[in-house]
């Protein structure tokens, strides 16, 4: 088991190169497959998540090579065979090989995908467009098979703009025959780059970024070369690092509009920013005033931000007030921030946190990636040492987190522990 070590107190300064966004390349990857050619995608970023699906791909007999930031995937000898559930459990994002390989080969054998714990987090959206498409599911617990011996356009009304029900169904629509509207889709940039990298394989899609999302079926895919967008929840994490204790702290090789949210709500509460076109500087100010926020879909403000937003509220002045309306229990940050001297109430998706409260370090444990984010954020301006238990969850999902926070002033440290 690992660990993270923090001692708490050093100001941030330099510059962090913000990775390939998670969300996006956990899209990509399984993607590739619908390619009847090699496909190269670059600013794939070195996480354990990203490393999981390409186990995936290598299982399906997908040739696989990665050079420091690119992937080349070549699914030639695919074998369409189950997916296993010791590999789909591995993280949430393996629900996309069930569009991907639906839209392939009209079949797909695979387990319930794992993935942070923080609400029940069903499928049903993803099976429903699977079916309006003319594909019939049978659920054995948790094994899916989905198959189809034709698969048609349709018009699908999406219940919740869900980015993985919106994402799957592009997949499993591309080379469907006719064409597929999805209404109320997601209009997260994560979608807009999948939907461009399926368009650079010759589909047809329009209006991805809009709730409105229309895909012509096609026969073919080919081979393509594609990058991935800048992780916002990457960047928007070491922003408020940097609102915590950056001294001129720059987070660079982003798209700042892709943060406007986060940006707003820094900027309510005091913070000082300087935008560039693909860097924002940011250092601590002395003092923060207390905000109100509610997650939302895009643009509203990212769920996935909420858990390390939450650290820069114990630091403002008064009573912050949060609602979580993305997911049920996305509030397991709190008792450990509560250990660590912060003043936080919750009552169902709601919480309240009292400022400003000195922090001090002590044993937490991430239970989930963004959680585990807030832990970092916290052990960064802590008093002394804090110990951060279940470290896997942070490294699904933060490139070199470790080397990115030393280079920049951090005393922070990875331990192997039995
Ligand atoms: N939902 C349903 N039925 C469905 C699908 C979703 O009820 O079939 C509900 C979920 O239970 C949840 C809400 O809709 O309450 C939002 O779910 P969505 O499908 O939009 O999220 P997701 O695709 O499971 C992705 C990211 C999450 C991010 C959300 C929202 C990936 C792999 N995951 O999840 O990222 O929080 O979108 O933006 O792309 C993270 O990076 O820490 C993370 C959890």
């Amino acid at each position: 088991m690992k660990t993270l070590e923090i001692i708490g107190g050093q100001p941030l300064n330099g510059t962090v190169r913000i990775a390939g966004a998670k969300n996006s390349a956990v899209a990509l990857i399984p993607a590739a497959i619908l390619a009847e050619e090699k496909v190269t995608i670059c600013n794939v970023p070195e996480i354990t998540d990203t490393d999981a699906l390409c186990e995936i791909l290598e299982y399906l007999g997908v040739k696989v090579q990665r050079a420091s930031e690119s992937l080349v995937l070549d699914a030639e000898n695919l074998i369409n065979k189950e997916i296993p559930c010791s590999l789909s459990k591995k993280l949430r994002a393996s629900y996309y090989f069930m569009g991907a390989l639906l839209g392939k080969y009209k079949k797909v054998e695979m387990c319930f995908p794992g993935g942070c714990s923080i609400g029940s987090r069903p499928i049903n959206l993803h099976l429903k467009g699977f079916e309006s498409l003319g594909a019939k599911v049978t659920q054995d617990g948790d094994r899916y098979l989905v198959e189809a011996s034709e698969l048609k356009g349709a018009n699908i009304y999406l219940d919740f703009a869900s980015v993985g029900a919106t994402i799957n169904i592009m997949l499993a629509a591309v080379k469907a025959k006719g064409t597929t509207v999805i209404d109320n889709a997601a209009k997260e940039p994560e979608i807009v780059n999948v939907a461009t990298f399926l368009n650079n394989m010759g589909a047809k899609i329009t209006g991805a970024g809009t709730s409105t999302i229309k895909i012509r079926g096609v026969e073919h895919l080919t081979g393509c070369f594609h990058e991935v967008i800048p992780d916002r929840i990457e960047a928007g994490t070491y922003l408020i690092f940097g609102a915590l204790c950056g001294n001129y702290l720059k987070i660079d090789n982003i798209i700042p509009e892709h943060l406007e949210a986060l940006i707003s709500k820094l900027d309510e509460i005091g913070v000082d920013l300087d935008i560039g076109q693909d860097y924002i500087v940011v250092s601590q100010a002395e003092k923060y005033r207390h905000v109100s926020l509610k997650t939302q879909t895009y643009p509203g403000f990212a769920t996935d931000l909420q858990q390390p937003f939450m650290v820069l509220l114990t630091q403002c002045e008064g009573k912050s007030a949060v609602e979580e309306t993305i997911y049920e229990n996305r509030f397991m940050q709190v008792p450990y921030l509560n250990k660590m001297g912060a003043s936080i109430t919750t009552k169902d998706r709601k919480a309240t946190v009292v400022g400003k409260t000195p922090l001090k370090g002590c044993t937490v444990k991430a239970t989930d990636l963004r959680a585990g984010a807030a832990l970092v954020a916290a052990g960064l301006i802590a008093k002394g040492k804090t110990t951060i238990k279940n470290v896997e969850h942070i490294l699904r999902g933060y490139e070199q987190i470790v080397e990115k926070l030393t280079n920049v002033g951090a005393k922070i440290e990875i331990k192997e522990i039995d």
